[in-house]
């Protein structure tokens, strides 16, 4: 039997109230809170609906048409990939990303490439004038004119006046760029108010699921990493898209967030240049550093979704100066550092009560795989010991609480990508059932990756340490 439970809930912060009331106490937004029914059926499963959205005809399965999944392939691969093989008719997509992160560069191309396959697309920028939209457009490609004759630009904040466009060209494809700074006439909120952002997105699927077109929102980002406005902005979406990377490096990352119509375990791949963002081809070793002589790095195979990426990890150890020891993570979770940290602490026989310790994975990107705890440990032991490993070195595992290392899926994925990449020196968790091949060197625990470094790792001499160099480590890159 199904039970059913009616409450109030706010839509931006998603605090429940008994009663209804005007303004959010937790958020302080206006007009947010909305009678939601809550049902649990017989397995005790919890679903959650909007009141006034709940739609009253019930349809046996075989009634609803058959899917016939639409893709709308946007000729740039790694976008594609993220996507799932294209967008989906009728489907909207939300991207998000820090501020001059290259959000309205991708779309531009985005709409670029999709005109020049002869459909129509609205670019709809609220942010910038269409003479900024157009340089933008010139600079990607020289020849928009001609090859896009059917890409056309409004430069509005208002959605209604956007909707007008659509009816009169019906596009194929829809960008809006950024949700943020737009508006309905209908709703009395400024501009960026959760109702506003809401209200529009709204709009935008209704538009998108009626006239079976693609809708791709830009929206901004939060400093937490979350799409700015409401939180429900990500439920309602078909697909989140977040573009990241360093604003001063060339490589972006496009992950996938959510995904209605694909996996969320790819990640697209672009370097920025003056004429645009570019699919990177040898994505495995994109990430990797030139080699310097003499020093080498450890490399860690890591896997995205299909795809081998190989990355570049490094840390610094420093004394202590005021208080507290800090644990610094760029590239990974700070927490992650900490334990890490307090494992070769407690079975490694290393001491870093006295010790600042930073760890930074190369290239902007956020991994979030465990498999990268081997090679930071060794970076680690590396800094704190002043010590550097050969350049051929690679190696990947998780490490537990209890100071083993634990295997990981993909072996021979990962494997096959370091030797082919020429890494001679392959430092991999021991399983029950392999153990036997020479080419590889099995550790079980990080005592062994300790005995590892003491036996294969070269002393840095102290001209090569940074001034301070006799109370701090440094080893380049691990
Ligand atoms: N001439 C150029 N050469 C190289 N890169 C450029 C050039 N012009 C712009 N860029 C790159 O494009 C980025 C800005 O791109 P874009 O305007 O698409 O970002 P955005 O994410 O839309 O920014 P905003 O948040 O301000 O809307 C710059 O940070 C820079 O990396
Ligand atoms: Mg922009």
């Amino acid at each position: 039997m199904v039970q059913t439970k009616r409450m109030y809930r706010c839509q931006s912060c998603e605090e429940t109230y008994v009663s209804w009331s005007g303004l959010c106490s937790a958020c302080g937004e206006w007009d947010t809170i909305k009678e939601c029914v809550v049902s649990r059926n017989k397995f005790g499963t919890r679903s959650e609906r909007v009141a006034s959205e709940l739609s009253t005809e019930v349809l046996q399965i075989a009634e609803i048409q058959s899917p016939n999944v639409k893709r709308l392939e946007t000729g740039i691969s790694e976008l594609d990939n993220v996507l799932g093989g294209g967008l989906v008719k009728g489907s909207v997509v939300l991207i998000g990303g820090d501020p001059g992160i290259g959000k309205s560069t991708l779309m531009m191309q985005l709409s670029m490439a999709i005109a020049e396959e002869e459909h129509c697309v609205i670019y709809a920028t609220s942010e910038e004038s269409a003479y900024q939209s157009k340089m933008r457009a010139v600079r990607l490609n020289s020849d928009v004119e001609k090859a896009c004759s059917k890409l056309y630009i409004i430069a509005d904040t208002n959605l209604d006046n956007i909707e007008q466009a659509v009816e009169t060209h019906e596009p194929s494809m829809l960008i809006i760029d950024s949700i943020q700074m737009l508006h309905q006439s209908s709703v009395e909120k400024p501009i960026g108010s959760t109702s506003q952002i809401q209200q529009c997105c709204m709009s935008l699927i209704h538009l998108a699921r009626e006239r079976g077109i693609c809708v791709c929102i830009v929206g901004h980002m939060t400093k937490e990493g979350l799409v700015a406005g409401p939180r429900m902005l990500e439920h309602m979406v078909d697909v989140v898209l977040s573009f990241e990377g360093d604003r001063h490096d060339a490589l972006r990352g496009l992950r996938s967030i959510k995904n209605r119509f694909g996996t969320t375990l790819e990640i697209g791949l672009f370097e920025m240049t003056a004429k645009g963002l570019h699919n990177v081809d040898d994505v495995a070793s994109f990430l990797l550093q030139e080699e310097h002589e003499g020093l080498g790095s450890i490399v860690c195979p890591v896997m995205h979704g299909s795809r081998c990426l190989l990355v570049e990890v490094q840390a610094l150890t420093a004394g202590t100066l005021f208080g507290q020891a800090r644990r610094r993570a760029t590239g990974f979770d700070s927490s992650r550092l900490t334990r890490l940290t307090a494992v070769l602490e407690q079975h490694a026989g290393l001491e870093f009560v006295d010790q600042d310790v930073y760890a930074n994975i190369v290239g902007g990107l956020q991994i979030r795989e465990p498999a990268t705890d081997l090679a930071i440990c060794c970076a680690i032991i590396c800094a704190r010991l002043n010590m550097s490993l050969p350049r051929s070195v690679a190696m990947y595992g998780e490490i537990g609480l209890d100071g083993r290392v634990r295997n990981v899926p993909h072996r021979e994925q990962r494997v096959k990508q370091i030797v082919k990449r020429g890494f001679s020196q392959n430092i991999v968790p021991i399983t029950r059932n392999e153990g036997g091949d020479k080419n590889l060197t099995y550790v079980a625990s990080v005592g062994d990756l300790v005995t590892f470094i003491q036996k294969n790792g070269i002393s840095i001499p102290s001209n090569n340490r940074l001034s301070d160099g006799e109370k701090s480590g440094f080893n380049g890159s691990v």
